[in-house]
């Protein structure tokens, strides 16, 4: 193989109340990406359109995970890619997590599939030390296993692939403001009360409990987040009246994709799901705030080959 273009999907991580610990995929928005090997043992970004992001190898999150990855095989052939954006950097929907994911994903292939999804994530989280600072899992396994997520250990890493109820459907706005993960990470509190863990860690087994039985009902009680969440709305204009207006329209619950600003809520069913997207537009109209909005299945395969 020498020539390879693939979809890599925007992933809502945390899902409330797990914070660095869950994310899914979503299945509508995403990168696409293409790798062609070259005789030149070089790695070269030869275009990049949808978003205003760096050609410099070292510093662009995809370039950097291929080059890592060709390194380290001993590779005799180079990379030339190009990276078509198909939503906003620093929107919270895994914008370098997508790019990163997807790099791991074709270099792998141009390589001979020599490298297991284990293995894919841990490179892809070297993007996202590239590109934010912290080597953080949740985004770019969701986007390289589909489905949703749970990352039980960060050392060893382990993944741990979750079943996704069948009529899940998500809705995400994405203010057009920039929250960097940096920022976003820098107002959380150091410590936290016993009393809020127990309640957070029991709201994770919950809502992964609710995902095994199809428990709409224990997904939606589940998805709270009292220790992030109370934190980091602040940096996001008008965050508690789309909540609110999710909720209110049927959402089973709703609170900040990744670092944000971009809000997410969980729906079951299509047409739930088309009335919280109806809500949260009027919600946000007339805010002063432009905002993208979109309504998707979750993405259960991951990456995609498309040619
Ligand atoms: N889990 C991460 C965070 C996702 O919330 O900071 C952002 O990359």
């Amino acid at each position: 193989m020498d020539y390879l273009k693939i979809f890599s999907p925007a992933t809502v991580a945390n899902v409330s109340c797990g914070f660095d610990s869950l994310g899914f995929a979503v299945d509508n928005i995403g990168d696409e990406m293409t790798f062609v090997k070259t005789p030149h043992q070089r790695v070269e970004i030869t275009n990049i359109t949808g978003a205003d992001l760096t050609y410099d190898v070292d510093k662009n999150a995809a370039s950097a995970v291929v080059q890592k990855m060709l390194q380290e095989a001993n590779a005799d052939f180079g990379i030339n890619l190009t990276i078509h954006k198909g939503f906003s950097p620093g929107s919270g929907l895994g914008s370098s997590a997508a790019s990163a994911a997807g790099a791991a994903f074709g270099a792998n292939k141009l390589l001979g599939n020599i490298y297991n999804n284990i293995e894919l994530t841990k490179f892809a989280m070297f993007g996202e030390e590239v590109a934010c600072g912290s080597p953080i899992a949740d985004n770019v396994a969701a986007a390289i296993y589909g489905g949703f997520v749970l990352i039980k250990s960060y050392e060893p890493l382990d993944i741990i692939k979750l079943p996704v109820p069948n009529e899940l459907r998500v809705v995400a706005i994405h203010p057009q403001i920039e929250v960097k993960t940096k920022d976003a990470r820098d107002v959380l509190p150091k410590n936290i009360p016993l009393k809020d863990a127990v309640t957070q860690w029991a709201n994770v087994g919950g809502l992964i409990s609710g995902l095994h039985t199809n428990d709409y009902k224990l997904i939606s009680n589940s998805l709270v987040d009292i220790i992030v969440e109370p934190h980091r709305k602040n940096l996001i204009p008008f965050f508690d009246d789309v909540k609110e207006a999710a909720k209110k329209a049927g959402a089973l619950g709703a609170g900040i994709s990744g670092s944000g600003p971009t809000i997410f809520a969980l729906c079951k069913g299509d047409e739930i799901a088309k009335n919280v997207y109806n809500a949260v537009e009027k919600s946000y109209r007339n805010k002063g705030i432009d905002f993208e909005l979109f309504i998707s299945k979750i993405n259960h395969e991951g990456i995609k080959i498309l040619e």
